[in-house]
């Protein structure tokens, strides 16, 4: 089980720092959230700030695309130092030309799946990915509530995934914390992106560490 910090909730006035605190402290990979003012309502940053991250990092960059239209800004993202892409399904047109688009530029392909989506919907996609993002909030801003019954949806993506024999690798993103990790790792999930239970804390190291520990004690109940 892997932690992927969400630099959303990071002060960006020195985001530098802020990544290098929580790399000190043993984060697994880095996440980035992309948003356009019209998928969802928030507007974040684009690729500059992607490109900005790759100088100051050697951890793994997951980029999670939340904007319309994602097809033509795979390449911009690739080039900034994304490592990994995520799109949303429902905004393309053509998802399966546009995950072969990422696999193309030679990055770790992923979907991200809302949490009204039928898990039905992305069986067809799964042998096209290297990793899926159950959302366990509604995209677009950070510090929502987690979203009962995500955990479940992890563990029927994870049987899905294992019946048909592959090695995609499950994501859950949103209202993590130190309190409820411990059930991602029942649910099957290998890696849980966590935005302001890190960097709203006192200190974001701290609470890094924290999750880290919490995510690997087996004596908690599920
Ligand atoms: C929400 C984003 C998340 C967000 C998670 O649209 O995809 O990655 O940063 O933030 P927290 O952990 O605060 O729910
Ligand atoms: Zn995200």
């Amino acid at each position: 089980m892997r932690i992927a910090p969400s630099i959303l909730s990071a002060d960006f006035s020195r985001l530098g720092e802020e990544i290098r605190r929580v790399e000190e402290a043993g984060a697994h990979q880095l996440h980035l959230d992309v948003m356009d003012g019209h998928y969802v309502d928030n507007l974040t940053f684009g690729p500059m700030v992607v490109s900005a991250v790759r100088r100051t990092t050697k951890l793994n960059l997951d980029v999670h695309l939340m904007i319309e239209r994602a097809d033509r800004w795979i390449e911009a993202y690739s080039e900034a130092g994304a490592d990994m892409i995520a799109v949303h399904p429902e905004t393309l047109y053509h998802v399966h030309r546009t995950l072969n688009d990422i696999r193309q530029q030679g990055k770790k392909v992923g979907i991200a799946i809302n949490p009204a989506m039928p898990l039905n919907m992305v069986e067809e996609l799964l042998r096209d990915i290297d990793y899926a993002i159950i959302m366990s909030v509604n995209p677009g801003f950070g510090g929502q509530a987690f979203i009962p019954g995500s955990f479940e949806r992890a563990k029927r993506l994870r049987a899905m995934i294992d019946n048909l024999g592959l090695s995609v690798q499950i994501e859950i993103d949103g209202g993590i914390d130190s309190g409820n990790v411990h059930e991602a790792v029942a649910a099957g999930v290998d890696v849980a992106v966590a935005g302001s239970a890190v960097f709203k804390a006192p200190d974001p190291a701290e609470a890094m560490r924290n999750l880290i520990a919490m995510s690997q004690d087996q004596s908690r109940p599920t």
